[in-house]
């Protein structure tokens, strides 16, 4: 095996994976993809009849973003998606997770002109897809709302969405939903919640107290108000789903949470109990509502009147609407200190409890490898810790992991063999991988895994800065380049990465 595995790196100059990996611990029938969403890659954001989006108005405003870039071309795929395709099909993934750009399909975002071209476009996408054998896995909304809805009602922070975007979930079931059997209606809530009505880094760029990027708190009940709407606003999709085309269409539709593991800072009980508190502000803030009924015990608890209440008639219809599958974006593992009796400044997405960004934690135990991103360190254990997590608190709902992936800082006197030569984003997949395996091994239901990301991307504020392809990205020439990751990825899906 030894000899075999030192043939393997000689004739392809490539890394084995360090830690015990292969594509036979997986399911015949598993998802293995990568991931991306529209605003992050299409560009082309005045063509074919596209409307404004909240993303698109927002890059324009100086300081948004840390390189002063923006994604109106980004990587060009609307134009390219054919050589895009060509790159999924080289690497041998048999699904593909994208989001649809609700201003391509509805301009204004509102029941009334539906776009022919966006349309168009998305069909001619899912039907180049499926003819090589390709998963379409649609997410329905990845951050991009119409700048229209905002304008009119204040967007996610009113009510009034709820309804647009069952109706924007409709049209895509209804034109979308013979061809694509997989469904989440938003990406990450609990993140955006965050970074748009707390830490004011997104738009609308709200703050909910004076820390991250704002030099003064407006709202603290906005981020609970805004994902309250996003709950009833996902129950609404499903509940369009399930009575109108699920039944013939046979598809399965869910929602995807960022989930970070913690550990405790301190071996103490106060540490482990804020560990337990931030995971439960985590994926739980929306999954104990859609899934269990309420909001989980400990964010009532802290929050008490700021966290909004269902209604009986909002219970009966989160109950009746379930899920088919979690969705879950793992990337890093951090420490967690307790927050109750010291005066660390309180980061409200994590409850009274705090991140620690230092990597290290009590006896200085290093918690995990930096990588290009300091909110992100490479530690596989995590990813087995976090669906084992959620494996038990939602009582064996199956699991896709629909993003996991590893950023490399980049600067302008990089070149691309800089990038190409991606040993530690080899060794970050497999090792996450491998974890992921052994998670499955213990009875996991995990159904699916997408690479975070199959090309370089707009990464919101950090704009260029952070690069997460298995392919290179020249911004300049818009050329794709394969990094040694997709070679990597490439022979663990054909079976010839082998288990040290
Ligand atoms: C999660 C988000 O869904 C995606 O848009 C982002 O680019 C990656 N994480 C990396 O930060």
């Amino acid at each position: 095996k030894l000899v075999a595995l030192l043939a393997l790196v000689l004739a392809h100059g490539l890394l084995p994976c360090a830690s015990a990996v292969d594509r036979g611990q997986f399911p015949d029938n598993f998802l293995f993809g990568t991931s991306t969403s529209a605003y992050q890659i299409e560009g082309a954001y005045l063509e074919g009849n596209k409307g404004l989006s909240n993303w698109d108005v927002f890059v324009h405003k100086q300081g948004a973003i840390v390189d002063g870039s923006n994604g109106d071309t980004a990587d060009d795929h609307y134009h390219r998606y054919m050589e895009d395709i060509e790159l999924m099909h080289s690497l041998g993934v048999n699904s593909y997770r994208f989001s649809i750009a609700w201003t391509r399909i509805l301009p204004r975002g509102r029941f009334g002109h539906i776009n022919p071209e966006g349309i168009a476009f998305y069909n001619a996408l899912i039907d180049a897809l499926i003819e090589k054998g390709i998963q379409p896995f649609v997410t329905i909304s990845h951050y991009d709302n119409p700048h229209e809805l905002d304008k009119i009602y204040g967007g996610w922070l009113s009510p009034g969405i709820q309804k647009d975007f069952g109706y924007f979930a409709e049209v895509c079931f209804k034109v979308f939903g013979d061809r694509v059997k997989f469904w989440t209606t938003l990406n990450e809530p609990n993140l955006l919640t965050k970074f748009s009505y707390m830490d004011g880094w997104y738009p609308p760029a709200h703050c909910s107290q004076p820390f991250g990027n704002c030099a003064f708190g407006n709202s603290s009940v906005e981020p609970y108000i805004a994902g309250h709407n996003m709950i009833l606003s996902h129950a609404n999709a499903v509940s369009i789903y399930r009575n109108k085309f699920q039944g013939k269409q046979g598809g399965h539709i869910g929602i995807t949470v960022s989930s970070r593991w913690y550990e405790p800072f301190q071996n103490t009980t106060a540490d482990i109990l804020a560990v337990e508190r931030a995971l439960s502000f985590g994926g739980p803030w929306f999954l104990d509502p859609i899934i269990l009924g309420d909001y989980p015990s400990e964010m009532r608890r802290i929050l008490g009147p700021s966290l909004p209440e269902f209604t009986l008639k909002q219970k009966k219809k989160l109950q009746a609407t379930k899920l088919d599958f979690i969705g879950l974006n793992h990337y890093t593992t951090l420490y967690m200190k307790d927050c109750i009796f010291s005066p660390c400044e309180v980061d409200p997405i994590d409850g009274d409890a705090r991140v620690v960004s230092s990597a290290t934690g009590h006896d200085g135990v290093l918690i995990g490898e930096a990588t290009g991103s300091p909110h992100f360190y490479s530690v596989p254990y995590g990813m087995e810790q976090v669906v084992m997590y959620y494996k038990q608190r939602y009582n064996y709902t199956p699991i896709y992991i629909t993003e996991n992936g590893y950023a490399q800082a980049s600067n302008s006197s990089m070149s691309a063999e800089d990038f190409t030569n991606d040993t530690q984003r080899v060794d970050y997949i497999c090792g996450y991988l491998s974890f992921l395996a052994s998670a499955i091994r213990k009875g996991a239901d995990v159904r699916g895994y997408f690479v975070w990301s199959l090309l370089d991307n707009f990464e919101w504020t950090s704009g260029y800065t952070q690069r997460f392809g298995l392919y290179h990205v020249d911004f300049k020439t818009l050329k794709r380049t394969p990094k040694m990751s997709a070679k990597w990825y490439r022979k663990f899906l054909k079976g010839s990465i082998l288990r040290t």
